[in-house]
């Protein structure tokens, strides 16, 4: 059994359509059959593949990477939490209904993440609930809506909503930091993103959030916590050896690595030794960030080639966490 966690899902907007919806939303210009461009009014964002809009190319791609379930959310620049807050609540309604068609296409190879308009914890926790009931699985937010980072009251109370109706969540970092310094090499997405996945995960441990939240709240952080395990012994050294680091965190942070998961995306095998040895098998998930070029390029491999893990952990990996994780039977996938 293989899931997949984590990859990504771009609605065939066209400009007209994302306009109608909000002036700020990004849309898809369809070059042909296999390829397009992911737009921002009239400059280009992204050149993207068919995968991430027609769901028969994505199927046909889960069928060659021997993929049995894949999980879909929306491609965080379609978040629009700098917009206003109903203007957001509507265009998130109307992406997680086309993510929902997507998915239509075979409901046992696919399921979707919603979005919400996190920058309004009573819309948020509405779309949360409209979208649940409508059959996505679970929630992917962004790590930050503009300086409110993890550790702000409304996004700990939207956290604590989704722990109350069992909505896991994925946490995806986007809005990367100091992007006036990382504006080339794809440097926002190498060392930004990255940082700003350990930045949330940091807030969390070190402001007590974990001791608000219910123990049952299901959270995952995008590609295998960012740097978040390679830099832990520093943090833990921190807060052994510093007053302002551990005021507000009453156990030493290593500890709260029971609270959350994270996905395997870390693309070699000494970094997923270390991702598991931090974590635990039962706390990373596989994901590939599919169908983009930062992704894995053949997915599964990096667990399928790893000596380090035996079948149990490779089996926890691929696929036993996240039927937990999500609450999914095998009974709701093709393996049944
Ligand atoms: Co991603």
């Amino acid at each position: 059994m293989i899931v997949d966690i984590h990859s990504h899902f771009f609605p065939r907007l066209s400009r007209e359509e994302a306009r109608d919806l909000s002036s700020s939303l990004p849309w898809l210009s369809v070059h042909d059959d296999a390829t397009g461009t992911i737009m921002r009014g009239a400059e280009l964002f992204r050149p993207v593949t068919a995968p991430l809009w027609d769901p028969i190319a994505r199927v046909a791609d889960l069928d060659r990477h021997g993929v049995d379930l894949q999980i879909i959310s929306a491609t965080p620049a379609l978040f629009g939490y700098e917009n206003d807050p109903a203007e957001a609540a509507a265009s998130a309604r109307h992406i997680n209904d086309l993510s929902l068609a997507h998915c239509a296409v075979d409901t046992k190879r696919l399921k979707s993440l919603c979005q919400v308009p996190l920058q309004d914890l009573g819309l948020a926790c509405d779309e949360l609930d409209r979208a649940m009931a409508s059959g996505h699985v679970g929630v992917q937010i962004g790590n930050h809506v503009g300086s409110r980072d993890m550790d702000d009251g409304a996004l700990i109370e939207f956290l604590q909503h989704c722990g109350t109706i069992g909505a896991p969540v994925l946490v995806h970092p986007w809005d990367m930091m100091a992007r006036e310094r990382m504006d080339r090499y794809m440097l926002q997405w190498l060392v930004g993103m990255p940082a700003e996945t350990q930045l949330s995960i940091l807030y969390l441990i070190l402001s007590g959030a974990f001791a608000r939240l219910p123990t049952s709240l299901k959270l995952c952080f995008a590609h295998g916590g960012g740097s978040f395990a390679f830099l832990l012994g520093r943090v833990d050294n921190a807060w052994r050896n510093r007053d302002i680091v551990r005021c507000d965190c009453p156990e030493l942070p290593s500890s709260y690595t029971n609270r959350f998961f994270t996905d395997s995306i870390v693309f070699e095998a000494n970094a997923l030794t270390l991702l598991v040895e931090t974590m635990g098998s039962g706390r990373v998930m596989f994901g590939t960030d599919h169908p983009f070029p930062l992704g894995e390029q053949t997915p599964g491999q990096l667990i399928k080639d790893h000596a380090g893990l035996g079948p149990k952990e490779r089996d926890q990996l691929f696929g036993t966490n996240a039927l937990s994780f999500f609450n999914l039977h095998v009974s709701d996938t093709v393996a049944a």
